[in-house]
């Protein structure tokens, strides 16, 4: 009864729950939750409609600057065989996708900020939009780089970028990264800022079932996002990685299946919170559960990622143990896609860019 009271207060708007609420509802029993997942479906329905956009993944090279504790690209990792995709390969893949009819693509690689690369990214930013007379929408998930390089991004044609938080608790922070200046809490919300101020759609999000998360800390993360206005969200469960140093701790996250069930409560409430965003199913949800994805769509989730990086690179591309490879041959994957989604009582927009309407309703306030 309680429950519905407060899945009633976050549908009203402005949505006024607090952290205490949201906490409520992320450690209820799983009997209680039937309100909440279907409100949430309803709000999906009604304010983004019961559509799933696709964007191709183009996971550009795995060369990383940085060292995050969880992560298996980490610079440290010397297990992980590092590979760039060359300029050809980048535009066959983009022309790939706009002839699947994606509306939109994702360049995602490593973190780099030297001159060379910025210069590279901005001229391949160019030749995907003159191979694909300007069909494709573009997003970068790049990492942190300065002001002048957002924007110089922004100009080559980039209209959406990527870049989670992973955590909106400081402190937690700090435990999941080196304690060094390269990896600084201060610096991932000042480029947040930058990104929106450059005029992108921005996204983040967070990892959910991380060793010393409590689920105050996921409250919390949710008005984080709330209060940053967020406009596209990608969040997914934490999935340790034997070469990691966090993997010393994996005895601190939950089991799988809870954060796969948080994960889940994450997407419903945010969609109920935040009734306009883009919410991404994450390519982590199906490394615990087949039909992972397909969850997140029954949820509130609106977008998926295809996975359209070249197969002979996906192997090193390994974020986190039992990542999903796309199957060998991309029409039978796509077609498996489609299958799950219909499964969701969505269809695929085909065709269609899918910005994020709340970045519209950003702009006018
Ligand atoms: N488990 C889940 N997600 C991870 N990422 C990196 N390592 C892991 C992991 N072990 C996510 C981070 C990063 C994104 C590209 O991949 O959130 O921002």
């Amino acid at each position: 009864m309680e429950f519905e009271l407060e899945v009633e207060k976050l549908a009203t708007t402005p949505c006024n729950i607090t952290a205490n609420e949201l906490e409520a509802l992320l450690t209820a029993d799983s009997n209680h939750l039937a309100p909440l997942f279907s409100t949430a479906a309803q709000i999906k329905t009604r304010f983004v409609g019961n559509k799933v956009y696709f964007r191709g993944l183009i996971e550009f090279s795995n060369r990383c600057a940085k060292d995050c504790l969880y992560c298996g690209i980490r610079c440290s990792n010397s297990k992980a065989g590092r590979y760039e995709l060359s300029d050809q390969e980048v535009i066959d893949t983009a022309r790939l996708a706009a002839d699947l009819n994606f509306g939109s693509i994702v360049i995602q690689a490593g973190e780099r900020t030297d001159k060379q690369y910025i210069r590279h990214i901005s001229s391949l930013l160019e030749q995907i939009h003159a191979a694909t007379n300007n069909t494709l929408g573009i997003t970068l998930s790049l990492g942190e780089q300065s002001e002048e390089t957002y924007r110089l991004w922004f100009e080559s044609g980039a209209t959406r970028y990527l870049l989670r938080i992973e955590t909106s608790n400081e402190q937690l922070y700090k435990k999941l990264h080196p304690n060094n200046a390269n990896h600084s809490f201060a610096t991932r919300l000042n480029c947040l800022e930058l990104l929106q101020k450059a005029g992108f759609q921005t996204g983040t999000g967070v990892m959910i079932g991380l060793p010393f998360q409590t689920e105050a800390d996921l409250a919390r993360d949710l008005l984080f996002m709330r209060d940053f206005d967020i406009d596209m969200v990608g969040m997914g469960p934490y999935i340790e990685h034997a070469d990691t140093p966090l993997y010393a701790h994996s005895h601190l996250s939950p089991p799988v299946q809870k954060r796969f069930d948080l994960t889940i409560r994450m997407i419903a409430l945010l969609r109920v919170m935040m009734k306009d965003v883009n919410i991404a199913s994450t390519t982590a949800l199906q490394a615990i559960r087949a039909d992972g994805r397909e969850a997140g769509l029954r949820v509130g989730a609106n977008v998926m990622m295809p996975n359209l990086t070249p197969l002979k690179y996906q192997e090193n591309y390994f974020l986190y143990q039992n990542k999903p490879r796309a199957n060998e041959h991309t029409l039978t994957y796509i077609r498996e896609l489609e299958a799950s989604i219909l499964r969701a009582g969505d269809v695929v927009a085909y065709g269609e860019k899918g910005n994020p309407l709340h970045f519209y309703s950003r702009e006018k306030k």
